[in-house]
């Protein structure tokens, strides 16, 4: 009989895993970047000055820590096992942040905190379907709170749920694909605007260089 493929969560339980010898020693928390390039492009300003934020899928956790080290209260939500134990294991330290273990979905269905600020660095966002992600964050922010998101910028006619294989899974005898939901500029617009939200600026910032993809980024107002 032929294996089941993994769940979304193992899936993310191998991302940057460095599983190799030893503990490896936590990275560094100096910046929270919206893009894939290091220094480029726009930074947490982009939030505003939110006192509590919510982070959907945050891996590692480092900008999760960055929000926290300039005094945001942080939670910080994903449904891999792997990544929530490190973060805590890396983090545990570090005042003002919470690292939570559950599908962000279900988190935002049974939590009752409104925050200031929702965002999702290339994170759960855009692997999660808007139709139930969007109606759940509208909820969880207070009048005039933001949702922040950033992913790949979307190829020419890319639109809605895309199968991806991450790179470092290479080599794996089971599949291991998720979907994410990429869209342009446009539609997550018009997504965002039928959910409530308001003064919406979803843009594609440019790469640096010769580098051939940018980064969607979206940001709208909770009305
Ligand atoms: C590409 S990684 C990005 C991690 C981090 N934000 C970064 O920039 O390195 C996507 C993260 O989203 C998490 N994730 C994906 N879908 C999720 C869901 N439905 N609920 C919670 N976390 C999810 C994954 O476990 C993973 O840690």
């Amino acid at each position: 009989m032929p294996r089941p493929p993994l769940t979304s969560a193992e899936y993310w339980d191998l991302y940057k895993p460095y599983r190799a010898e030893g503990e490896q020693p936590a990275p560094t928390t100096d910046r929270f970047e919206w893009t894939q390039f290091p220094g480029h492009g726009p930074g947490p300003e982009v939030l505003g000055a939110p006192r509590h934020a919510l982070e959907l899928g945050p891996g590692e956790g480092t900008d999760a820590v960055h929000l926290a080290r300039l005094g945001i209260q942080v939670t910080a939500v994903d449904f891999s096992a792997f990544q929530i134990e490190r973060a805590r294991r890396w983090w545990s330290d570090v005042p003002g942040v919470r690292f939570v273990h559950a599908d962000v979905c279900e988190f935002l269905s049974r939590d009752t905190t409104e925050y200031d600020a929702i965002y999702s660095m290339w994170g759960a966002a855009w692997f999660t379907d808007p139709e139930f992600l969007l109606p759940l964050v509208a909820k969880r922010l207070v009048p005039g709170g933001v949702f922040v998101f950033s992913h790949a910028e979307p190829g020419p006619g890319t639109y809605g749920p895309q199968q991806m294989r991450g790179k470092w899974l290479e080599g794996r005898e089971r599949e291991l694909t998720v979907l994410r939901w990429q869209y342009a500029p446009g539609v997550w617009a018009d997504l965002l605007k039928r959910n409530g939200f308001t003064d919406v600026d979803a843009r594609i910032v440019p790469p640096p260089g010769n580098e051939p993809l940018g980064t969607l980024l979206v940001r709208a107002e909770a009305a």
